[in-house]
């Protein structure tokens, strides 16, 4: 399987909540990258593309979005309403973000650095990989 739904242990007390992301206990990858996705315009789809080798969690730390995936023929969509879950997606597996609330903030975790050589952006070429 390369895409799953992760759910975080919450450290809550009287004063909130805290989730804690750690390399090879709750991340099952070394975290090379984080970035952050926010002010997203309405209507906007973001991702539209795959990657070859890259692993990532993505967690909706604030507000809401949507994750469509497709690998193998098979599409799947995500709703990310909770800082408590990560969407895992891992190998070649194509990606879209979408519906984004207006005070969504997507954090992602990756298990290298940029690198455009990575990324599959042509959605055919992707289906000739896949
Ligand atoms: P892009 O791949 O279009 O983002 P998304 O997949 O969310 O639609 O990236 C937007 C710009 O940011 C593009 O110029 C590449 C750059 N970028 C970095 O410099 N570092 C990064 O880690 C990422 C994810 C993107």
């Amino acid at each position: 399987m390369t895409t799953k739904i992760i759910n975080f242990n919450i450290k809550g007390d009287t004063r909130g909540s805290l989730i804690a992301c750690e390399q090879d206990h709750n991340i099952p990858f070394d975290i090379k990258r984080v970035y952050y996705i926010f002010d997203t315009k309405e209507n906007v789809v973001r991702g539209k593309h795959a990657h070859k080798k890259l692993e990532q969690i993505l967690i909706c730390v604030s507000g809401s979005c949507e994750i469509k995936t497709e690998e193998s023929g098979q599409t799947k969509t995500y709703l990310l309403d909770s800082p408590t879950q990560g969407l895992y997606i891992g190998g070649l597996v194509w990606r879209e973000m979408f519906n984004f609330s207006k005070n969504a903030v997507l954090l992602v975790l990756a298990s290298d650095y940029y690198d455009e050589t990575d990324y599959i952006r042509d959605h055919q070429n992707f289906l000739e990989l896949n």
